[in-house]
């Protein structure tokens, strides 16, 4: 009986997991294994491989939310089993998507009045393909309209766009005209925007919170800019606005700034639920201001599931979990909650700031903090750069990315720390404790291999 057991024939619910025969055989990668395995044994495998990934709770590298309330998971859990797309089964849900469509339009100034329009989307990359395409779409009307050629589109960006930007260009055939960085200039260059743009651009891009630095782009001076081409030369350039960071912060923590659609140019704008939204991946949103920007020959209707359904999306079955944790944030949170929530994370993120300031090898890129986004450079004669430094404070748990910038500034190397919603003031505490310690260390191998170094020279010098 006891050696029956031990072989995992006998499956009485009571021996222990661990003690089943699947853990003392190589598990499947190749090939579906020929048998199952009991659900239990099936679950520690996956479970405990998975505790080789990073902790999320240190995952400041990420923007994407990694802590939510049990209300939240709660109602994911629930709605795990229902597909987005088929309305007619799910209404209820239908109706929550257009609700939260509602409430982002309002947040963003789309006037009462207009006919906004928008979409729940897997994140803000589906939704900046979507939103330029739709802009390709109307420009390719407005050409035709005017018997004119409408071969050539292409949009106008600052290199600090996100690599989904090049990826709309490549997949949908479009010219991509970036400007480029330089040196303590990381945001979009008007002046240089100004010289780039044509009949043939389809729509500039700004973006809110970019994904380098933090920083925002200039949206009130660009659409200035194009506000005069429009009277001058006639060309109606639309703003496309990836707010995928910043578009759940400034509306809370600089209402006054101007960078959605109360300018008359931005047209569309894209946010991430899945960032400062404070909703787990994925989930993104895309809202027109009006109707009439998004073509209505993009728009499909399907009646495979039941009643006659719209869709303007790239994907077409998802889940509804997070949609409904969208909802569920801005009922639970309301503006208040958001802007105390981003309040908190903007005054840690200082806090990092100033602390980080203090140690003198370090380079703060960004020190005028809108986002509560940190970064900084280490000074050459630091003897480490941040590469090292990055792979030191992974020993202790901490996922802070380093990179270089992009083209024409990529001799700057960073280091990025964004501060969320559950990095609380202790957590930057130990940050700062792990920093000053590994960098200590890092300098510590340097002085010994010198002193190595300098030990052969002289004994060299001896014989
Ligand atoms: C500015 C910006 N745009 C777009 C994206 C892509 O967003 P998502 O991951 O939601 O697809 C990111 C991601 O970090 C971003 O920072």
């Amino acid at each position: 009986m006891l050696s029956k057991k031990k072989k995992g024939i006998v499956r009485n619910g009571i021996s222990s997991t661990y003690a089943e025969r699947f853990f003392t055989k190589p598990v499947p990668r190749f090939d579906i294994p020929k048998e199952g395995m009991d659900s239990n044994a099936a679950y520690q495998i996956v479970h405990d491989e998975l505790n080789i990934d990073g902790n999320p709770s240190l995952n400041l590298a990420s923007f994407v939310t990694t802590w939510m309330e049990d209300g939240a998971q709660r109602l994911i859990t629930e709605n795990l089993n229902k597909n987005l797309v088929d309305q007619d089964e799910y209404p209820q849900t239908g109706v929550i998507q257009g609700r939260v469509v509602n409430m982002l339009a309002r947040l963003f100034h789309a006037h009462e009045n207009n006919e906004y329009v928008g979409t729940a989307t897997v994140g803000s990359s589906e939704a900046i393909m979507l939103g330029l395409l739709a802009h390709k779409w109307a420009f390719r009307k407005k050409m035709q309209k005017l018997g004119k050629d409408y071969s050539r589109p292409n949009i106008v960006v600052s290199a600090d766009v996100h690599i989904v930007w090049e990826k709309f260009a490549k997949y949908f055939d479009v010219e991509m005209r970036t400007i480029p960085m330089k040196r303590d200039n990381y945001i979009l260059d008007v002046e240089k925007m100004k010289n780039s743009i044509d009949e043939n651009t389809i729509c500039v891009g700004a973006v809110l919170g970019t994904t380098f630095t933090g920083q925002l782009d200039p949206v009130e001076d660009i659409n200035s800019i194009l506000l005069d081409i429009k009277n001058k030369k006639g060309w109606d350039i639309p703003i496309h606005v990836d707010a995928a960071s910043g578009g759940f912060v400034i509306p809370f923590l600089y209402p006054d700034l101007k960078w959605d659609f109360r300018l008359s140019q931005v047209r569309s704008i894209n946010v991430s639920g899945h960032k400062y939204g404070l909703v787990y991946p994925g989930i993104g949103w895309l809202i027109f201001k009006d109707k009439t920007d998004l073509p209505e020959d993009l728009i499909f209707y399907v009646n495979y599931l039941g009643g006659e359904e719209a869709t303007y999306t790239l994907n077409f079955s998802r889940g509804s979990s997070m949609v409904i944790a969208q909802y569920y944030n801005l009922l639970r949170l309301g503006k208040r909650g958001y802007k105390h929530i981003m309040e908190n994370s903007l005054c840690n993120a200082k806090y990092l700031l100033r602390e980080i300031e203090k140690i003198d090898f370090f380079e703060i890129i960004n020190k005028d903090l809108k986002m509560p986004i940190v970064v900084m450079s280490i000074k050459n004669d630091a003897g480490f750069d941040v590469f090292e430094l990055s792979a030191q404070l992974r020993q202790k748990g901490w996922i802070v990315p380093a990179y270089s910038l992009p083209k024409d500034a990529d001799d700057i190397c960073i280091l990025r720390i964004v501060v969320k919603e559950n990095f609380s003031r202790d957590m930057a505490d130990l940050l700062i404790n792990d920093i000053l310690y590994f960098s200590a260390q890092l300098q510590n191998n340097i002085k010994t291999k010198i002193a190595k170094v300098d030990k052969n020279t002289i004994h060299k010098h001896i014989c």
